[in-house]
């Protein structure tokens, strides 16, 4: 148990898919997991473990913001011995060349957040994803036919971004191709404790264009980057 969790240690598995909301936790569980059981509940981040395909798993929400994936991915790391996070999420993007409903796999996060600095006196401005987790994704992207893409994205604390010339200066000065709010801490708790982390997008909204998913079509594509999640776990 910690502050956050209450799962006793061995009902949380080594691997943990991690969305930001927990109604979408709720339903990977429904739709996904055999035999599944609530293993934690604290705040209303109720945290589901079973079998895909026979394989062990959690999901777990992870909430919105770098803050409270940090204290999530935190606990899991240190007093979970979890080995491996994959988030799954949705993005609004920073170019014209992403379609709505692309699939993003993020290869380092950006971001002007404190986080790495006040956690453990680390400056870097870019957290980077885990190379072994990101080549099965890709693979297993190939062998289940679904297109995704690959980029540095921007790991914001602001949802209501008015600024347009600063989404022009990160794609050019970092080439964040896209938007989210919870990698960086992530990539910088899984570098800290030497486990492994990467997180899976869906575009659901156009920042220049203003372009949006419309709710059907948004429920297709998340699905499509939940199975990708769920037959990459299969083979870790
Ligand atoms: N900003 C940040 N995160 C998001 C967005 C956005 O526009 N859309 C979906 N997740």
């Amino acid at each position: 148990m910690t502050p956050h969790i209450e799962a006793k240690k061995e009902d949380i598995k080594k691997i943990v898919i991690m969305p930001g909301d927990p109604k979408r936790a709720e339903l990977i569980a429904n739709k996904f997991l055999d035999n599944y059981k609530i293993v934690s509940n604290v705040r209303g981040m109720t945290t589901y473990t079973g079998t895909y395909k026979q394989k062990e798993v959690t999901i777990m929400p992870c909430g919105m913001g770098i803050a409270s994936m940090g204290i999530y991915s935190y606990e899991l790391f240190k007093f979970y011995d979890v080995d491996e996070i994959i988030k799954v999420g949705t993005c609004g993007c920073y170019i014209d060349n992403l379609d709505m409903g692309d699939l993003i796999l993020v290869d380092g996060s950006y971001s002007e957040s404190t986080y790495a600095k006040v956690q453990d006196n680390n400056s870097d401005v870019i957290m980077y994803s885990d190379e072994y987790l990101n080549n099965i994704i890709l693979d297993t992207s190939k062998k289940i036919n679904k297109k995704i893409k690959r980029g540095i994205i921007h790991c914001s604390d602001v949802f209501y971004e008015e600024d347009e010339e600063y989404k022009k200066v990160l794609y050019e000065r970092y080439k964040c191709i896209a938007c989210e709010m919870e990698s960086f801490s992530l990539f910088h708790n899984a570098k800290k404790f030497d486990k492994k982390a990467t997180e899976i997008l869906t575009v659901t909204d156009n920042l220049v264009t203003g372009d949006r998913l419309s709710s059907d079509d948004r429920e297709n594509k998340v699905n499509d980057m939940l199975v990708l999640a769920l037959e990459s776990v299969l083979r870790l």
